[in-house]
């Protein structure tokens, strides 16, 4: 392996550096590569060996006529390769080839016929642009592996806004009432709020308030002493007890009948239970997390919940937004999900297409995230193509054309204007206001309400 020595000044840092596998017999390309730190490799075991050692965003394989063996080498250096954008440099004669053809249909970013000649500026324009790709996949992975410490994924300021109640609620030992749509994270939420919190050691015990007929549920909260009732065979444990020391997350809370709201609100004020059936008073250290996608304000004034056991229970709050309203999260969670399904594996799907991007954009997602989970993980069994279209997602269907209001189609409309206004003139505020023909105060006032910070 040679490094070669056109630009070795340039420090690791600032240096854009390429891989250069020359696998083919044929001029060497290398010394057109300027600007570039070329790190060559005339074997597949060197490549393997250059790619151990080094980070790369980019790498050119110089392929020729591939027998079998050659083409599962490649095949195998590229899958087992970290993620990096790799680009063919290949004699025309050899895409008459259909394996060719599939393999760098497959795994390749782009391909160059050779020989170079004037085309040398181009590959050097395309080195960059795959490059500069790989960055941004690299910055969001690093941002990746951040987000997923509490595995919630999401970058957008209402999902920001959560994470940072997350935090704050982890540091205090009250109960916590977690509020928003099925599908949204809840319970995860939950999940999160314990492991930050001093308790992260103890149990987290999660009960589904909505899930057991009345008698059921409260032998699940509360235990039973053998013989308590026709059935109870020996001593159970109920969650709240088994909660001890630690976290127990009372999930849709807003379906706990009213008889055991009684019961679950002496619990929280006096931190004592009795087992059905017994008559030993138990001193419980748990912390309460609920949670509920209904309005419990609206049930109170319908009286099936108590308003004691709401403001009990809502000490702290958290209010979790649907997925449609976390601008820019649902590409974000889709790759995030694309990867969580395909990783280790290799799959034939690459990833979503534009308009399956698109598609997503547009869709209401009333089931929120687990929604957004069903339909990435069956499009990935079901897509016959590399890309996943909208199609595969189930979407773009006419059932989902849904006609915007005349409001949301101007916010829409606004929206997009200020976005480009701002790309065009690199953020600055004035040179946009121009554009658009607005007053600065009015573009800020806007820029706020579209909550548009700076637009890159
Ligand atoms: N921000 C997120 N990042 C990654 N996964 C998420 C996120 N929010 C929710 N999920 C996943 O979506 C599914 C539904 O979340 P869950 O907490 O059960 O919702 P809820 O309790 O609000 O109905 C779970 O599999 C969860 O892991
Ligand atoms: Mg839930």
């Amino acid at each position: 392996m040679s490094q070669l020595a056109t630009n070795k000044h340039i420090s690791q840092e600032t240096s854009r550096k390429v891989l250069y596998v020359h696998l083919a017999p044929g001029d060497n390309i290398a010394t057109c590569l300027k600007d570039w730190q070329v790190v060559q490799a005339n074997s597949v075991n060197e490549a393997q060996l250059a790619l151990d050692s080094n980070r790369f965003q980019v790498a050119l394989a110089h392929i020729g006529k591939l027998n079998d063996k050659q083409r599962g080498d490649l095949e195998r250096l590229v899958e087992n390769a970290p993620p990096l954008n790799w680009i063919a440099l290949i004699e025309p004669e050899y895409l008459n080839n259909d394996i060719t053809n599939e393999l760098i249909y497959d795994y390749f970013f782009d391909y160059y016929t050779l020989p170079l000649k004037d085309k040398a500026p181009y590959l050097c324009a395309t080195l960059g642009h795959a490059w500069g790709l790989g960055r941004l996949r690299e910055q969001e992975d690093d941002l990746r592996r951040y987000r997923e410490e509490c595995q919630m994924v999401g970058a957008s300021p209402a999902i920001r806004l959560v994470f940072s109640q997350i935090r704050k609620v982890a540091g205090v030992d009250a109960t916590v009432l977690i509020t928003g749509s099925s599908g949204t994270g809840k319970e995860l939420i939950a999940r999160a709020i314990h492991q930050r919190s001093q308790r992260c050691k103890g149990p987290f015990v999660a009960l589904n308030c909505g899930a057991l007929p009345e008698n059921l549920i409260q032998a699940e909260l509360f235990g039973h002493e053998k013989g308590a009732f026709t059935g109870a065979h020996c001593r159970k444990i109920g969650r709240i007890e088994a909660a001890g020391g630690g976290t127990l997350f009372l999930d849709e809370i807003g379906d706990l009948p009213l008889s055991l709201q009684v019961n679950l609100l002496r619990f929280l004020q006096e931190e004592t239970i009795e087992r059905l059936g017994g008559n030993e008073t138990l001193y419980i250290d748990a912390r309460v997390i609920a949670a509920t996608h209904r309005n419990l304000e609206a049930e109170i004034r319908e009286g099936v919940f108590r308003e004691d056991l709401y403001y009990r229970l809502n000490v702290l709050s958290i209010e979790v937004p649907d997925l449609k309203e976390r601008e820019g999260d649902i590409e974000l969670l889709a790759n995030f999900f694309f990867r969580k399904f395909t990783e280790g594996r290799h799959h034939r799907v690459r990833g979503f297409s534009r308009r399956a991007i698109a598609a997503m954009n547009c869709h209401d997602w009333p089931g929120n995230v687990r929604e957004m989970i069903n339909r990435v993980r069956k499009a990935i069994v079901m897509s016959e193509n590399r890309l996943i279209t909208a199609a595969d997602l189930g979407l773009g269907g006419t059932q989902d054309q849904v006609v915007p209001t005349l409001e949301e189609a101007r916010n829409l409309a606004e929206r997009q204007a200020i976005r480009r206004s701002l790309k065009k003139t690199g953020n600055n505020v004035s040179l946009a206001a121009k554009l658009l023909g607005v007053s600065r105060v009015t573009l800020y006032r806007l820029m706020e309400k579209h909550q548009l910070a700076n637009v890159r």
